[in-house]
């Protein structure tokens, strides 16, 4: 038999996918973390893995799925592309959700070498997720799985055994190793536009913002992070800001369509990071969507047109999904590269046939 013959699409999809295969895996696996910092990597859309300095794992928002994956929206259930889907309930009519998968899947969930907590905002498709669920807990059954109710009660029937689901509210800390995880408010006004009340929204209040979404701020003993999950900028913001010490910061940022607003604008991630104090504010989630794709040097213009008149003292950081981020060591860089390689370029004679190759 033939390479060719022996080719199929089961046997493409094993030897493509994850398009990263262990790269990551192995990069955290293997980082030490030097005292006095913590390191953080982008997983996509708002899934950050945080390492703290003495070896503390923690995951947020370990999503590894997919958006649409055929233009033929009809077979889709009422609460995922019909009248009763969220962003169809805030526009008002029934138009598409085109929302292909923009980026890789830059972790591979079942490759996992260690992990101290697994925790999830809210119940929305993009951030909890049954694959990275499952591959985590068959591997690492002790470990706290962390959510507000809807998703816990989510993971329940799922599978998930209930004794290993910590339901969190705004006011809880949870220490997990030598890290403190502080659960606040979210404000992800999509959120509560979401299923499960059937048609008709007008005339009914809906239930609490705490049971469906939760932002967090985890303190390491090298700097805090809060992760804001889809929280739009909220006047609360503030509050945040002035109760609690903010190093890195997170803001889901994206290009709404006219008629929808799902995720903030350039100026919202700045004004969140300005209320919640931060020193780094990182804009996520506008690289997940096809249709919500947004340019981040709207940030960087926007940033440098204020900082002086409005003396901004954060910067705001444009990274890559599967970088690295070390705070405080990268707190001024305000962009990312990937690692260039070729360090020991000309250490050596070139191997060419003449000097003038080169
Ligand atoms: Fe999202």
């Amino acid at each position: 038999m033939s390479l060719i013959d022996d080719t199929t699409r089961e046997s493409w999809i094993q030897s493509v996918f994850p398009e990263w295969g262990e790269w990551l895996n192995e990069e955290i696996g293997e980082t030490r973390v030097t005292p006095g910092t913590f390191a953080m990597w982008w997983l996509g859309c708002t899934g950050i893995w945080l390492k703290s300095e003495n070896n503390t794992d923690i995951v947020v928002d370990f999503w590894v799925g997919r958006g649409k994956v055929t233009q033929d929206f009809s077979k889709l259930p009422p609460h995922l592309g019909g009248p009763d889907f969220q962003l169809n309930r805030m526009v008002g009519g029934r138009q598409r959700f085109p929302n292909t998968r923009m980026i890789p899947v830059v972790m591979d969930p079942f490759k996992v070498r260690k992990l101290d907590a697994y925790l999830v905002t809210h119940n929305h498709r993009d951030h909890m997720d049954p694959n990275s669920l499952a591959a985590i807990y068959h591997k690492f059954p002790d470990i706290p799985f962390i959510g507000p109710e809807y998703v816990t009660k989510q993971w329940i029937e799922w599978g998930l055994p209930k004794e290993r689901c910590t339901t969190v509210k705004p006011g809880d800390v949870i220490k997990v190793k030598d890290c403190e995880i502080v659960v606040l408010d979210s404000f992800d006004r999509t959120v509560l536009l979401t299923a499960p009340r059937d048609g008709e929204l007008k005339g009914h209040c809906p239930d609490d913002m705490d049971r469906r979404s939760v932002n967090y701020l985890i303190k390491t003993p090298g700097g805090s992070f809060y992760h804001s999950g889809d929280s739009h900028f909220s006047n609360y913001t503030l509050r945040h800001g002035k109760q609690h010490q903010i190093d890195v910061a997170i803001a889901s940022f994206g290009e709404n369509p006219p008629g929808l607003t799902d995720k903030m604008t350039s100026s919202d991630v700045l004004r969140m990071a300005e209320n919640l104090r931060c020193k780094v504010i990182i804009p996520v989630h506008y690289e997940t969507w096809s249709c919500f794709m947004a340019d981040t040097r709207e940030v960087d213009v926007l940033y440098d047109m204020r900082r002086d008149r409005l003396k901004y003292e954060f910067k705001p950081y444009i990274w890559q999904v599967g970088g690295k981020f070390v705070y405080p060591d990268n707190k001024d860089d305000r962009h990312f590269m990937f690692e260039r390689g070729f360090e020991h370029a000309m250490e050596e004679e070139p191997n060419v046939y003449f000097k003038s190759f080169l």
